[in-house]
């Protein structure tokens, strides 16, 4: 079998620390014992020429969405012996799904592997936001002690209204995370949980405007999908409550970049952060990068290096499933059998 793996860059780190399993370098620290058993693995960072030349003779690909080859309908197109692609980690829009089911090709993710990751870093961009930390770290850095400038703009996140849109493991971890902070939590998703969790992570459901109109600090946390493209448009950003935050760490698509640009210009919003963007990487002169009130990081919530272990070990679990004829745990699938089947993603394709 022939296994092509598209990850980011380690360069120079990549041999000083084995444990970055995510880089190309290191490649999910799968090769070597993938090629004693007589396969071919090919690493690359290239995901453009270099994955095109290679398309046509790969049975497996493995893709990440820290570093995400965009795999459209024409990539699909080149890979006639494709069965699989794998995400190292969550979230396989960089993937075109109604091609992948077209083709006959299984698309699968590390469920679960690294929602504990995203989860922290959602808690600790809302806290960066709420209580004004970068001006106050930059004050420090630039030889500053503005007190008065920076506790102007500082609150207490007790109290505050947060809402999370899309209460899944990610959704769910931000409000268990999220209770200590005697918060008022409410959700929005297209199902809601039973009343018994809701009870348990004292959460209330809201519709998206309700909640948009109610919050503080709005999390998201859906997939990108064909129903959440662009969902955080001007309408919605102007529906927020003025002096509110958005932290987005699910996808830089779901919220639409120039709306997002103008509303932030505009002051409407308090601030915004997460660690996604589109497309990635973001190129120098994104709007993102130098629009006010942001706490933006590059995509890395989701590949700490315990993420980094779970999805690596998670990828090198349904190589191994696929070589031995055995079924790929069904809550990793995507898309299979021709049809997107997870259900969080199904919902949008079924409704085109
Ligand atoms: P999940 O599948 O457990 O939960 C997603 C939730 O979103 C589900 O409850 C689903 O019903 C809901 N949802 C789907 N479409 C919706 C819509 N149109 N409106 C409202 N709710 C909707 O997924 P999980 O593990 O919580 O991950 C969520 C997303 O976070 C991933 O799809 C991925 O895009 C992103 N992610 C980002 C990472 C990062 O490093 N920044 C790492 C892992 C995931």
């Amino acid at each position: 079998m022939k296994i092509v793996a598209a990850l980011y860059p380690g360069n120079d780190l990549a041999e000083k620390y084995p444990e970055l399993l995510g880089c190309a370098e290191n490649c999910l620290g799968i090769r070597e014992r993938l090629e004693k058993q007589g396969h071919t693995v090919v690493a690359l960072t290239d995901r453009e020429c270099e994955l095109d030349k290679h398309l046509p003779t790969t049975d497996t690909l493995i893709t990440t969405p820290f570093w995400p080859a965009y795999i459209t309908r024409e990539k699909i197109q080149k890979a006639s012996n494709l069965s699989l692609i794998l995400t190292a980690g969550v979230g396989s829009d960089h993937i075109d799904l109604a091609a992948a089911s077209e083709h006959n090709i299984t698309v699968a993710e590390i469920t679960g592997s690294n929602v504990v990751s995203v989860a922290e870093h959602v808690v600790m961009q809302i806290l960066a936001l709420v209580r004004n930390y970068f001006p106050a770290y930059h004050d420090v850095m630039n030889g500053g002690w503005n007190i008065g400038k920076i506790a102007a703009k500082s609150h207490d996140l007790e109290s505050k209204s947060v809402g999370i849109v899309g209460l899944g493991r990610i959704g769910q971890r931000v409000a268990t995370r999220l209770k200590p902070f005697d918060v008022k939590l409410y959700y929005y998703d297209f199902h809601h949980v039973s009343t018994v969790d809701e009870a348990f992570l004292n959460i209330r459901y809201l519709s998206l405007l309700q909640l948009a109109a109610n919050c503080d600090v709005i999390s998201i946390n859906c997939p990108l999908t064909p129903a959440t493209k662009g969902l955080f448009n001007y309408d919605l950003l102007s529906a927020m409550k003025k002096g509110a935050y958005l932290v987005n760490t699910a996808r830089g698509a779901i919220v639409d970049t120039e709306a997002l640009v103008k509303i932030m210009k505009e002051g409407h919003l308090a601030g915004y952060a997460g660690d996604v963007w589109y497309p990635q990487p973001a190129p120098a002169d994104h709007p993102w990068r130098s629009m006010p009130n942001h706490a933006m990081t590059p995509h890395v919530s989701g590949t700490s290096l315990e993420a980094q272990k779970r999805y690596a070990d998670g990828v090198y679990e349904c190589i191994i499933r696929k070589l031995e004829g055995r079924p790929i745990d069904k809550d990793y699938l995507i898309v299979d059998g021709g049809k997107v089947v997870s259900p969080s993603y199904s919902y949008a394709y079924e409704k085109r």
